[in-house]
């Protein structure tokens, strides 16, 4: 997989992160409409916080993202990639923190307030790395930002996998989604999702030390959500 993403890499201009399916002439405007509705997407959501950007290939959401983060940092499995995005961003670079790794082994001192993956859980194929993926991603942030090809019907190469909405809501079953967009790419649709997780880290943190205090009873007892699934799943984590 990092031998395919160097060798993309290589490829001329947005071609690089774009599929080889769409016509190269129509790329880098198409690629230029699509930033703009992401960022639009985003809109305030990441001001002065400290974000993560999953897969963040030659930079083109990184160069808007860091105008708008606190804090950011970038993952990729491609050093080529990386070296793509610190090009492109030239002096910005300095303000973020790269590292050549596959997200599913990132391993940070610190969580995030909320994570940015753009066209790449699609290419996490296995259901292995997929499953492993979104632990990770859940267990970084509170907030996560996915966009993502969900129309199954047009599955058309080996070397990807488009899991449906309903698929994706599953596999982040610990947050909900909060805002949703369904975008058009040539004939590919992308769906857009903002997920908030149920039961926040903060939350969570603050029900371990009631539980310290009073132990389970007030726990039992507290108003951590009005939605009882969610009451539920955060009595599980006390539980587990
Ligand atoms: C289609 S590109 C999208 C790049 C960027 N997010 C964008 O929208 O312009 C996918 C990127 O994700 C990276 N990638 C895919 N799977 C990854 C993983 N498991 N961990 C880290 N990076 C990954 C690839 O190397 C590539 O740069």
């Amino acid at each position: 997989m990092t031998y395919e993403w160097n060798r993309r890499a290589q490829r001329k201009g947005v071609s690089a992160v774009m599929s080889a399916r769409y016509p190269s002439y129509r790329c880098e405007q198409e690629s230029q409409k699509y930033v703009n509705a992401v960022m639009d997407f985003i809109g305030n959501d990441i001001n002065d916080k400290d974000v993560l950007e999953i897969g963040c290939g030659i930079g083109r959401l990184t160069k808007k993202l860091i105008l708008k983060a606190k804090k950011l940092t970038c993952l990729d499995i491609s050093q080529e990639m990386i070296d793509r995005n610190k090009a492109y961003l030239g002096a910005l670079a300095s303000k973020v923190d790269y590292f050549q790794e596959f997200a599913q082994d990132y391993s940070p001192n610190k969580t995030h307030q909320v994570i940015i993956s753009s066209l790449v859980l699609i290419h996490n194929i296995d259901d292995d790395e997929f499953y492993k993926l979104v632990k990770k991603m859940s267990s970084c942030a509170d907030e996560i930002f996915l966009f993502e090809h969900t129309d199954v019907a047009c599955q058309v190469s080996p070397f990807t996998r488009i899991r449906s909405v309903t698929e994706l809501e599953s596999a982040f079953y610990e947050y909900e989604v909060t805002k949703r967009s369904e975008y058009k790419i040539f004939d590919d649709s992308i769906s857009f999702l903002k997920l908030v997780r149920k039961c926040p880290n903060s939350c969570r943190n603050g029900i371990l030390n009631e539980m310290d205090k009073e132990k389970n009873e007030t726990v039992l007892n507290m108003d951590v959500s009005k939605d009882p699934l969610n009451r539920l799943y955060c009595q599980n984590i006390l539980l587990n």
